[in-house]
C-alpha cells in the first residue's frame, strides 16, 4: 500500500516537475546569455584559476580518498543517499574534455550539466551561482590545463524518489534562483570581497546553516549553526556571541585560526580541519583579512555596533541543565570525570585547562567544546586526531583516540567535566549521546 502511495506521489511530482522544468528553462534562458564569456586563456588565467579553485575548495570534493586529484568519485553522504563527485580533468570521454567555458558557467551558475540535466545540490551550486563570469572562465582555463585522467563518474545511489533527477525541477522551483553577485554600495570594498568569498566560492553556509527537510539551506544564508547530516559533526553558529563567539575573537586570532588551523584560543578539527587544509590556508593575506572583516560584521547582531560580550557568557539553557554538585549522582559523575581528566588529558591540556600555546589547545573558555549540542567534544575524544597541516603549522600535534580505552559513561563524564570546569558552563553529556556517535563515519 505504502509503495503504491509513494509511486503515485512520485508520478504526480514527476508531472508537476516536468511542467516546472519547462517553465524554469523558459525563465532562465536569459540567465545563460547574461554572463558574457571573456575567453580568459593563457598563463595568467590559469594561475588565477588555480587560486580560485583553492578558494572554492573544488579539489576536496572532486578527489576521492587516496585517488587522483580532480578525478572525482568521492562519495558525498546526504540524508537521501550518496552522491559521487565527477571527473573535472579534461578527459574527453569521462571528464570535461568536450566542455566549453559556457558549459562550466552553466554548471556553476545554473546547476545544470552539459547536456542540461539537473545537478544535485550536494554540488554547492546554490553558492557558486554567485561566482562571476570572469572567475568561472579562469577556473575553466585552469581545469583545462590539468592532465586528463580517464575515470568514469559513479552514478548517484539515492533512495526513491530522490533518485529521479527530473524531480529536482521541483526543488529548484522552490529553493533555487540563479543569482549574480551584487556588491553592496553601502559597504567597503573589503567587506564586499569577504562576502563574495564567504557566500560564493567559500560556501561557508553549506555546513554552517541549517537545511530544511529537502536539504535546502536557509535562504537568508545566515551562518546560524547546524548539525551536518549523516557526517554528524556540528558546525557552530558564527553569528551572535553564544557559540563560536566570533565577536570576542581578536581579529589576529581569527586570522591565524582560519589561515593556519590553530590559534591561542582553539584549533580546528573534523570537517573544518579539511576546509582549512585544502582551502583557507591558501587565501592571500588580503582575502583572509576580507573574509574576517565580513565574518565579524555578520556576527554582530543586526542594528548593533560590535559589542564584545564576556567570553564566559552563559547561554541560559546551557546553564540550567549543567551538572549540579548538590545532586549525588551528578557529584559522582563529576568526580569520575575529573579522575579521568587527570589520568588521560591533563598532561597535554593542563590542570587548569590552559593548554600549551601553539601545541595543545586550551579547553578553558574554548567555545568549540561548549556548544549546546555536544557532538564535537565527544567525537574529538572518541577519534582523537591532528589539526590541519598548513604552511603556518606544518607539523600539528596530535591527540590520541579514546574510543577503545574509555567506555561511554567515562567519555560522557570527562566531556561533562571539561564543559563545566575553569569557568566553562555547558550542559552535562549523557552516555547515550556518546553511544550514538560511536557509529558515525570518521569524516
Ligand atoms: C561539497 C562538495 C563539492 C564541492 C566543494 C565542489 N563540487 Fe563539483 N560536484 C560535486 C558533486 C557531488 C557533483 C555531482 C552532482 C550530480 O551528480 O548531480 C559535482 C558536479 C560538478 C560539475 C558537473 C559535472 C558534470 O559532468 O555534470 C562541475 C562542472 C563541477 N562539479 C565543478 C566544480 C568546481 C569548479 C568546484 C569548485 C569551484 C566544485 N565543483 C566544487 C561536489 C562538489
Ligand atoms: C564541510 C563543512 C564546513 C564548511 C564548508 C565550513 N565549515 Fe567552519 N566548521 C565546520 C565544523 C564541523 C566546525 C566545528 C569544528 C571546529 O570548531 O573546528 C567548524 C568551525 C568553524 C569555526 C569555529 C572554530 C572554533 O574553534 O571556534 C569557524 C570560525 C568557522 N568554522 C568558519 C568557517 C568559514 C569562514 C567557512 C567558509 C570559508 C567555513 N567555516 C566553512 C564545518 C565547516
Ligand atoms: C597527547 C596530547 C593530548 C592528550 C593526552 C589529549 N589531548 Fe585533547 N587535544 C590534543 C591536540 C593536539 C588537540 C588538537 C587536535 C585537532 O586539532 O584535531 C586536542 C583537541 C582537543 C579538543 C578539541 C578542542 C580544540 O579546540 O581543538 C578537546 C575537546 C580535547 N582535546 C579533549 C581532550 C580530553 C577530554 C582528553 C582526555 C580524555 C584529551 N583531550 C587528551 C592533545 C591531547
Amino acid at each position: 500500500m505504502r509503495r503504491i502511495a509513494a509511486l503515485c506521489l512520485a508520478l504526480l511530482l514527476l508531472v508537476l516537475g516536468s511542467g516546472v522544468a519547462v517553465l524554469y528553462h523558459l525563465g532562465t534562458r536569459e540567465e545563460f546569455v547574461a554572463g558574457e564569456p571573456l575567453g580568459a586563456t593563457g598563463d595568467a588565467a590559469i594561475a588565477r584559476g588555480a587560486y580560485l579553485v583553492r578558494l572554492g575548495d573544488c579539489a576536496a570534493c572532486h578527489t576521492a580518498r587516496g585517488g587522483l586529484a580532480f578525478a572525482g568519485q568521492r562519495p558525498i553522504s546526504t540524508p537521501f543517499g550518496t552522491v559521487y563527485s565527477t571527473n573535472l580533468t579534461p578527459d574527453p570521454r569521462t571528464g570535461l574534455g568536450n566542455w566549453t567555458a559556457d558549459d562550466l558557467w552553466r554548471a556553476l551558475h545554473n546547476g545544470l550539466s552539459r547536456d542540461g540535466h539537473f545537478l544535485y545540490p550536494a554540488f554547492p551550486f546554490p553558492n557558486y551561482t554567485k561566482i562571476t563570469r570572469a572567475d568561472s572562465d579562469a577556473i575553466f582555463a585552469y581545469l583545462r590545463s590539468l592532465a586528463p585522467i580517464e575515470l568514469a563518474s559513479r552514478p548517484a545511489e539515492l533512495r526513491f524518489p530522490y533518485n529521479l533527477r527530473p524531480l529536482l525541477a521541483v526543488w529548484r522551483a522552490l529553493y533555487f534562483r540563479a543569482a549574480t553577485w551584487q556588491p553592496s554600495a553601502e559597504r567597503s570594498a573589503q567587506w564586499n570581497r569577504g562576502a563574495y568569498l564567504a557566500e560564493g566560492l567559500g560556501h561557508c553556509n553549506a555546513c554552517h546553516a541549517n537545511r530544511n527537510l529537502l536539504g535546502a539551506t536557509d535562504p537568508e544564508g545566515r551562518l546560524s549553526g547546524a548539525q551536518i547530516p549523516i557526517v554528524d559533526w556540528y558546525a557552530p553558529s558564527l553569528i551572535g556571541s553564544s557559540e563560536a563567539g566570533l565577536l570576542d575573537w581578536p581579529t589576529a586570532d581569527l586570522v591565524t585560526l582560519l589561515g593556519q588551523g590553530t590559534s591561542a584560543r582553539a584549533t580546528v578539527f573534523g570537517p573544518m580541519a579539511e576546509v582549512v587544509q585544502e582551502s583557507l590556508q591558501y587565501f592571500s593575506p588580503a582575502d583572509l583579512a576580507a573574509l574576517v572583516v565580513y565574518l565579524k560584521d555578520e556576527a554582530a547582531p543586526a542594528g548593533t555596533s560590535e559589542q564584545p560580550s564576556s567570553p564566559r557568557a552563559v547561554p541560559p539553557r546551557a546553564a540550567a541543565s549543567r551538572l549540579s554538585p548538590a545532586d549525588p549522582a551528578g557529584a559522582a559523575a563529576e568526580e569520575r570525570g575529573w579522575r579521568i581528566y587527570e589520568d588521560s588529558c591533563e598532561d597535554c591540556h593542563g590542570a587548569d585547562g590552559q593548554g600549551v600555546p601553539g601545541v595543545y589547545p586550551p579547553l578553558a573558555a574554548n567555545r568549540a567544546i561548549l556548544t549546546d549540542a555536544p557532538v564535537n567534544p565527544i567525537r574529538v575524544v572518541l577519534l582523537g586526531g591532528f589539526g590541519p597541516v598548513t604552511a603556518g603549522n606544518p607539523r600539528p600535534y596530535g591527540m590520541p583516540p579514546f574510543a577503545q580505552e574509555l567506555v561511554d559513561a567515562d567519555i560522557a563524564a570527562v566531556v561533562s567535566s571539561i564543559r563545566s570546569r575553569w569557568g566553562n558552563h555547558a550542559r552535562a553529556v549523557e552516555p547515550i549521546e556518546v553511544d550514538r556517535l560511536r557509529a558515525a563515519p570518521a569524516d
